[in-house]
């Protein structure tokens, strides 16, 4: 049942602010301002390193989890995607835990990813959307995703419930080994418990992004850039655009633009820049002159002050509620799948079957 959406994909964008409160009522505790994980989780005191592997975008929210456990809990993280990390020679340490993601549980690399990680004396924990699935069987850990079923191929509700999620772990983490104050996992959970509003907020831009997805279906490539946890955000936006709209895009951190992307860029490059006012701005903003300068049409995915700061010459402009600065990726999730999304309606593709996907993939 589509609820009323022409695509379940958009029926899921439009959950978002309902799963995400859920998924936060999973870990947080609304009026300590604290947050709890589920019994005989991690003992992040005594972790060495944790390494972290997935598939497609579930890789992704691993990608901004890591800035998060990095900052605020001092993890020293490694990270790679499960069809590469399965085969490499990982010098794994004595102390070591293992995370992986996964919204249907049955991803065949992220499974034989996690076998590598087990025989290899790891603790095994995973961000997992089905509870009863092989890689939630094969967990000592599971930590609840909560995003509920997700039909369209192309993962939107359960990316956000995985970044929560994650966000919620890398807080606790940062608790067990003494880095984050009370006061500064207080601050962080009140910025979450404001991400459905924000979320709510944000989706309000629809109309708008759809003028802008018409220019953007003729386009023959997309860039997206993004520095810090923007980096991973890039690379979504990029992957979601691919799945649905057949358009060929790809995703760089902004500082690496100028050292071989930017040759690509003309007239006819239009280009994402995901740019919340946090301590990048500035620098990615240059990265995006640089573009300008080259006659590349910058799309600005900022907030109000954003905008008003660096949007003038933009070629178009998408305008997200501000929020926490490390929290940004659960709302700038909402553009991104929104651009992607409108992009494919006005192509006419198949949304929520597109061409070559599968849900999930039990193959290596
Ligand atoms: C891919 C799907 O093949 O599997 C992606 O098309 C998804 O959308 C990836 O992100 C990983 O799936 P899962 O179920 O392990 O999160």
């Amino acid at each position: 049942d589509k609820d009323g959406h022409r695509h379940f994909m958009a029926k899921e964008i439009h959950e978002q602010p309902e799963v995400i409160a859920h998924t936060i009522s999973r870990y947080v505790d609304p009026v300590a301002k604290t947050v709890h994980l589920p019994k005989g989780s991690f003992d992040f005191a005594r972790l060495d390193r944790l390494t972290i592997s997935a598939c497609g975008t579930a890789y992704y929210a691993g990608l901004v989890s890591k800035y998060w456990f990095e900052k605020w809990a001092r993890l020293p993280i490694e990270i790679d995607v499960a069809s590469e990390l399965r085969y490499r020679d990982v010098p794994w340490t004595a102390n070591g835990g293992a995370l992986f993601i996964s919204q249907s549980g049955e991803t065949a690399d992220t499974l034989a990813a996690l076998r590598e990680a087990r025989a290899n004396g790891q603790q095994i924990a995973t961000v997992v959307n089905v509870p009863e699935s092989s890689i939630a069987r094969e967990s000592d850990i599971i930590f609840p995703m909560a995003a509920g079923p997700e039909i369209g191929v192309a993962s939107t509700k359960a990316f956000t419930c995985q970044l929560v999620s994650l966000a919620c772990i890398a807080i606790a983490a940062g608790r067990a080994r003494g880095v984050l104050s009370v006061q500064e996992e207080q601050d962080l959970v009140s910025g979450l418990l404001e991400l459905p509003r924000l979320v709510t907020e944000a989706l309000k831009q629809s109309d708008h992004i759809e003028t802008i997805a018409r220019d953007i279906a003729k386009a023959t490539g997309v860039f997206y850039i993004g520095r810090g946890v923007s980096y991973p955000m890039a690379l979504e936006g990029a992957l979601k655009l691919k799945e649905i709209s057949y358009i060929h895009a790809e995703g760089y951190a902004s500082g690496e633009l100028k050292h071989g992307p930017i040759a690509l860029i003309d007239e006819n490059l239009p280009i994402a820049v995901i740019a919340p006012m946090d301590a990048h701005f500035e620098k990615t903003i240059s990265n995006m002159q640089e573009v300008m300068a080259r006659d590349g049409k910058a799309l600005l995915i900022s907030c109000k002050d954003g905008i008003a700061k660096a949007g003038a010459k933009a070629w178009a402009t998408i305008e997200t509620p501000k929020t926490h600065p490390m929290l940004s990726p659960i709302i700038y999730a909402v553009p991104v799948q929104l651009l992607a999304y409108f992009t494919a309606t006005t192509k006419g593709t198949d949304v929520d079957q597109p061409r070559n996907l599968a849900k999930s993939v039990t193959v290596e």
